[in-house]
This record gives C-alpha cells, sequence and structure tokens, in this order.
C-alpha cells in the first residue's frame, strides 16, 4: 500500500491567507543540541541528511516548517537548504530568544525585534516570513502590557515583511491577551499537558489559528506502553476542530512518515 499525505487535509491557519498541513515540522533538531529536553541524545543531521528529511517531509505533503533564532542554526541552514522552494513552504519562526554558549537570553525591545526579524529575512533567503511569533520566556503577561514587541510585529506587518504575528507562550492568561491583537498562538497540548486549553477555545471562537508545540511531549509521550502513544496523541489533538496544525519535531525519516500516516488515519476517521 502505498504511503498516505497530508495533501486532502490542509486547513486555514486561523484568519491569515494560506491553508497548512495539519502537521508541520518542528527544526529545533536541525540546529541545536544544547540545553533541550529531549529523551535521548542525537546527532544533528548533516547538509544531506536535512535535504532528505524536508524533501520526504514535502512528498508526503507537509507543507509547514518552524523555526527560531534560538534553534542554534535552524534558520542559517533552512535559508540554502530550501532555496528554490520558497513557493512550496508555510515558514513560522520566532522573536525575543536569542541562543548562544549554551544560554538563552531574551529582548522584547521594538529594536531588538526588527533587527531579529531582518535578519531572520536574510537567513531564510526570503523577503517574506508567513507567521512571526514571540518566543517567551513564560512571563507572558508582562511581554505583552510592558514591552515594544507586539506593536513592532504589527508595523513588520503593515509593511508587508510578516505575513502574521503571534504568541508561543506558557500560560492561559497570556494566550488569550495574545490573541486580542495577534493572529496566531501557539500552545503547548499533548497527552500530559492541557491546561492552556481555554486558549484553543478562545481562538476557535474568534477565528484566530492555533498552532500546538511539543505534542508528542517532547517525545516523552513516546515512551509510554501499551496504546500507540502517537495515534492517542493526534486522537487528542484533531479531536479539538481550534487545532490548525501540530508542529512536530523529528529528525528521523521513519517517525516522520509514521507522524504522518497516522495524523492521516486520524482526520480521515474525523
Ligand atoms: N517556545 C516555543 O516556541 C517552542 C518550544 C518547544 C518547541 N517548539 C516547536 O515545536 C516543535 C516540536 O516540539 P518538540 O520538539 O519539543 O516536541 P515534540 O514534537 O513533541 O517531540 C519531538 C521528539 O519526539 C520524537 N518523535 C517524533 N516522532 C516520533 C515517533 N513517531 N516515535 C518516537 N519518537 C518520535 C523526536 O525524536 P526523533 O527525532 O528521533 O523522531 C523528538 O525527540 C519544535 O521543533 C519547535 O519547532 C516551540
Amino acid at each position: 500500500m502505498s504511503q498516505p499525505t497530508l495533501h486532502d487535509f490542509y486547513r486555514p491557519l486561523g484568519n491569515l491567507g494560506p491553508k497548512v498541513s495539519p502537521l508541520g515540522l518542528g527544526t529545533v533538531k536541525l540546529g541545536r543540541d544544547q540545553g533541550v529536553k529531549y529523551p535521548n541524545g542525537f546527532r544533528i543531521p548533516d547538509d544531506d541528511e536535512a535535504r532528505m528529511l524536508l524533501k520526504l517531509a514535502r512528498d508526503l505533503g507537509i507543507n509547514l516548517i518552524d523555526t527560531a533564532p534560538a534553534y542554534g542554526r535552524s534558520e542559517e541552514r533552512l535559508g540554502p537548504l530550501l532555496r528554490g522552494q520558497r513557493g512550496d513552504w508555510v515558514i513560522v519562526s520566532k522573536v525575543g530568544e536569542e541562543f548562544s554558549d549554551g544560554q538563552s537570553r531574551h529582548d522584547f525591545s521594538a529594536a531588538h525585534t526588527r533587527l531579529s526579524v531582518e535578519r531572520s529575512l536574510k537567513r531564510l533567503e526570503t523577503d517574506y516570513i508567513d507567521l512571526v511569533l514571540v518566543h517567551s520566556d513564560g512571563n507572558d503577561l508582562a511581554i505583552l502590557n510592558d514591552s515594544e514587541v507586539y506593536p513592532t510585529l504589527a508595523a513588520l506587518k503593515r509593511e508587508g515583511k510578516i505575513g502574521g504575528f503571534g504568541f508561543s507562550g506558557k500560560t492561559v492568561e497570556g494566550g488569550l491577551k495574545a490573541l486580542e491583537q495577534g493572529d496566531c498562538a501557539m500552545v503547548t497540548y499533548n497527552l500530559n499537558e492541557r491546561s492552556e486549553t481555554a486558549v484553543i477555545d478562545y481562538a476557535t471562537e474568534h477565528g484566530k489559528a492555533i498552532l500546538v508545540k511539543k505534542a508528542l511531549a517532547s517525545g516523552h509521550a513516546c515512551l509510554s506502553p501499551g496504546v500507540d502513544p502517537v495515534q492517542a496523541s493526534f486522537e487528542l489533538l484533531f479531536e479539538h476542530p481550534g487545532i490548525a496544525s501540530a508542529i512536530v519535531g523529528t529528525i528521523n525519516p521513519l517517525h516522520l512518515a509514521h507522524n504522518v500516516a497516522t495524523v492521516a488515519k486520524v482526520l480521515r476517521k474525523n
């Protein structure tokens, strides 16, 4: 039997233009191996391996890719790796977190936000990023109420450099506030963690986009014995009509194919 793909399951990204695959590709592991909390150690794929992974993702119908300045070399590798394919991908990046010498630091100022987005455009070799999310340090409300990051992203959207903006946060209050002005919230939602459900409900009611991070609990869900944890995770997620896409970070082609087949199976049943 041929490998199922996601081409029949594209859905809106809130009220932003592009339709996205229900599974996106997370790219932490293409750029960073320090300060991560995965259950197993790993080696960052070389260019040939990364190119094959991206081709497989595209062939299986994935059109959404998530990166960030804080993911080590992820953005600067994706530029050349995706050269010639800009029209095939919906690109999500972030602002606010920098990671160097094994340490994170945060800057939500107007100057840094602008510099960061301009740098992402250069690194990604494009003149347009579909969606830019604030990479929160956990102080969600303070960032939204007291920093210039959101007004600066709104200006960059008006200038046509980004298609939309939103927030990848850690609290319900932050997620709700972020959706008042923003286009998208990226939330944690998985078998072990459902505290941000109210943010997903709000987005559904107001036509805003939800992306899910850590859909497999950063791989920890896959360690559970018994039921297929990947299937159980996607059944949980896609029960909710408001979730546009689950951004799953894998560098293993077999895992990628299994995840695509499982999402297709779950959505075909829904
Ligand atoms: N603050 C933020 O904005 C934020 C925070 C965290 C994550 N994110 C985004 O969300 C993405 C996903 O988050 P995440 O990487 O933390 O968690 P995740 O997608 O829940 O889990 C990724 C882990 O699960 C493993 N995995 C994937 N499919 C599998 C399968 N079928 N069987 C067994 N193991 C499997 C992967 O290992 P293999 O590589 O071996 O498959 C990887 O270690 C990130 O890449 C990033 O783009 C954003």
